[in-house]
């Protein structure tokens, strides 16, 4: 059946265990989203309702144990992590609660490290990542190191990361956890000028109800289960 061309990501009936110590937890139960290019996604949900485990089936950094994950166009739920990799590498952005900028790397050297390797010319690779600095507001900090910034700024510039590939969705993890409601603000604000501007398909998931209003499409999860 041939997938309609606006949509981006469809999970289908997908489930998905973990064992430990011999119980069972099942962390995503007969799961059924649809998301259209372009849309902003919140998945929220109580901790341990397995957000973090559909981000990661739908991103390809983790495989479901059934059902189909069809990534534009493509059922990424069987695939190698060599094929997987190439997905994430060329299609996908991604940012995390802990920024996990390098802090012996500058602001615009964080966020030229992941257009490596490439067949770029290194002035079209800095060319870039000056426009995705410029994107979230930290160009003029381009030479400060990780240590020198706030938490809002580090996730400005793991933002900038992000979308300097020009990925088609930018998964988030409790992109604002370390962060205050200024902070906060300023990074969803972000997210979504990005969204509005690139047309970025945007699956964050949150515990937070305050990061919830910035969805235009919110999915809520319990046990396993969207509610
Ligand atoms: N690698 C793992 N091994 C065993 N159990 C796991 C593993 N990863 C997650 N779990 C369990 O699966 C369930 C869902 O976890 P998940 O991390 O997806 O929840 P979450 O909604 O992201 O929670 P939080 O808001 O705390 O980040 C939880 O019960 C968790 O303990
Ligand atoms: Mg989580």
């Amino acid at each position: 059946m041939p997938v309609s061309k606006d949509v981006m990501i469809e999970c289908i009936d997908v489930n998905k265990e973990y064992r430990r110590a011999g119980a069972i937890i099942r962390a995503l139960v007969d799961i059924n989203i649809s998301i259209k290019s372009g849309d902003f996604v919140i998945v929220q949900g109580p901790t341990g309702c397995g957000k973090s485990t559909l981000l990661n089936v739908m991103s390809g950094l983790d495989l479901p144990d059934s059902g189909k994950i069809i990534f534009d166009g493509e059922n990424i739920a069987r695939s190698k992590e060599d094929r997987l990799a190439k997905i994430r590498r060329q299609k996908v952005g991604f940012v995390f609660q802990d920024f996990n900028l390098v802090n012996t790397l500058t602001a615009i050297e964080n966020v030229e490290a992941m257009l490596w390797p490439t067949v770029l010319r290194s002035k079209e690779i800095e060319n870039r990542a000056i426009a995705a600095l410029r994107d979230v507001n930290m160009l003029e900090r381009k030479d400060h190191f990780p240590v020198e910034m706030s938490g809002g700024e580090k996730q400005r510039v793991a933002l900038a990361r992000a979308i300097v590939g020009k990925p088609r969705v930018v998964f988030g993890d409790e992109v604002s956890g370390n962060l205050d409601p200024k902070s906060e603000k300023e990074v969803m604000e972000l997210l979504k000028q990005i969204n509005q501007d690139y047309e970025t398909t945007m699956i964050i998931v949150t515990h937070r109800e305050t990061v919830a209003k910035y969805g235009d499409n919110i999915i809520k999860m319990d046990k396993g289960r969207i509610i």
